[in-house]
């Protein structure tokens, strides 16, 4: 421990100037203006790993984003870790929102604030640091691989056709990735599941062309109040999803594995504040926790039609459209899900205008198990870099990778993710506290080191 504090602290500055020159790459994968960048800060991760000490550095091109592999095996009969990332980020809109350019890392108050700061630059890079720390102390303890990708934030969609062809490659003992949350710095947890996520895009066409809205209002079917009413039915008053069938899969959970959910600690008027919201909401008879953690959800994730421009323009509108998202617990499946959710779509859409579903993409859902030896790795790395027993929690957001690592490679992941909820990932001013950074290299040689000595 006092080996991996002190290169740390020899190392500081460094350590976060590396970090921010990543941050500086706009590797927004889901806007094609972006492609070069992207491009960029895949080498950026390459050379990275090279100079950090991996062999076999290679940025394995794909369809879409390369996939940056790397590894050391130091000896065959050891342990594997295969660890994953993601070097592409979301995009940083709305712009004027930002306090500060958001590819332009700015320390404010101990925290780094950039896209991507936590999900996932700022977390798969103590990975690469972590690597370096034990290289270079001479302390590494198993074999190590590198899988980075490019498209994690679109759906991975080229991730699945890397994975099957080159099993040898990445061939593991387990697969550990940081790109989820923790409670609190306080109250240091573990995720055990991620929900999997359908993802379609709707549009309702009412007349051939955008009207007068005096000429033609009221006697024509507003394609925009339309949609609105179909996506108001979608839930009842209790919050439950009405599309028939939607829960049949869900695995519900034990009164135990309830209790053990709800016993980690919440504070409901926190959570209200950094929202600034007067009350949550959700599926009636559930927690908060269970609701993001448990239970299967329904989003709009964007709504529009008509006149959204400056000033007024009487209108109705031809189309409007929605992206809907559904987030998924375990038993569910995503084209299953995404079948119900068309079906019923369009077997409620009125006669007086035309409704078409177009899938985006999708992701299974996982629970990761909690009596394995990488898990139990953690749990002592946590607990001894924390000083506190980490608690088991179930994330509410999805790595579709995860289930497919499970399904192609049958490999099963341990998910020690450092960020916090409220660092704001997908949002505006996005952040990693310095804090969870340096805390997460001084905690991921610990886990090599226990799960090294615990798979003897
Ligand atoms: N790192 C997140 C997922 C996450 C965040 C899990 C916090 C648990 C806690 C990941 O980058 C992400 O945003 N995934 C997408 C899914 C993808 C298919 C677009 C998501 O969850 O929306
Ligand atoms: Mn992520
Ligand atoms: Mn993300």
């Amino acid at each position: 421990m006092q080996v991996i504090k002190q290169y740390i602290e020899d190392n500081k500055q460094r350590l976060l100037d590396e970090l921010f020159e990543l941050l500086r790459f706009p590797s927004v994968s889901a806007d094609p203006k972006y492609a070069p960048d992207v491009l960029n800060a895949a080498d950026y991760v390459a050379k990275k790993l090279t100079d950090a000490g991996a062999d076999n550095v290679e940025v394995c091109k794909t369809a879409g984003y390369p996939i940056v592999y790397g590894d050391k095996i130091i000896d065959p009969s050891l342990p594997t870790v295969l660890v994953y990332g993601h070097y592409d980020v979301q995009p940083p809109d709305p712009l004027e929102l930002w306090h500060t350019p958001p590819f332009e890392p700015t320390v404010r108050d101990g925290k780094i604030y950039a896209r991507g700061a936590c999900d996932d630059k700022g977390q798969f890079y103590m990975h690469v640091k972590a690597f370096e720390l034990m290289m270079q102390t001479g302390t590494l303890p198993c074999n190590i691989k590198f899988m980075i990708e490019g498209e994690e934030e679109v759906g991975s969609n080229n991730l699945g056709i890397f994975v099957k062809a080159n099993k040898e490659r990445l061939k593991a003992d387990v697969v550990l990735i940081s790109d989820t949350s923790m409670i609190s710095m306080e109250h240091p947890s573990l995720e055990t599941g991620l929900r999997g996520l359908s993802y379609l895009e709707v549009e309702v066409t009412g007349p051939n062309r955008d009207l007068h809205s005096g000429v033609y209002g009221g006697a024509v079917a507003n394609p925009a109040t339309i949609l609105a009413k179909m996506i108001a039915s979608l839930h009842d008053e209790d919050n439950h999803i009405t599309i028939p069938g939607f829960y049949d899969d869900v695995t519900e959970l034990t009164a135990a594995e309830r209790a053990e959910l709800n016993a980690a600690p919440y504070d409901e008027e926190e959570y209200k504040k950094d929202l600034d919201i007067a009350e949550t909401w959700g599926e009636k008879g559930y927690t908060t926790f269970e609701r993001t953690g448990t239970r299967p959800t329904l989003e709009v994730n964007g709504i529009w039609g008509g006149y959204i421009g400056e000033g007024a323009k009487t209108v109705l509108p031809s189309k409007a459209n929605a992206k809907i998202s559904m987030r998924l617990v375990p038993n569910q499946t995503s084209g299953a899900i995404t079948k119900l959710f068309t079906d019923h779509f369009l077997k409620i859409a009125p006669t007086y205008v035309k409704v078409k579903v177009t899938p985006h993409h999708g992701g299974e859902p996982v629970v990761t198990p909690t009596d394995s030896i990488a898990y139990k790795a953690a749990q002592k790395a946590i607990a001894e870099a924390f000083g506190k027993q980490p608690i088991p929690t179930r994330g509410g957001g999805s790595i579709p990778i995860v289930a497919l690592f499970e399904a192609e490679l049958g490999i099963k992941t341990v998910l020690m993710g450092f960020g916090l909820d409220s660092d704001a990932l997908h949002s505006p001013n996005e952040k990693y506290d310095i804090f969870n950074y340096y805390k997460g290299i001084e905690t991921i040689p610990l886990f090599h080191k226990y799960f090294a000595e615990l798979s003897k």
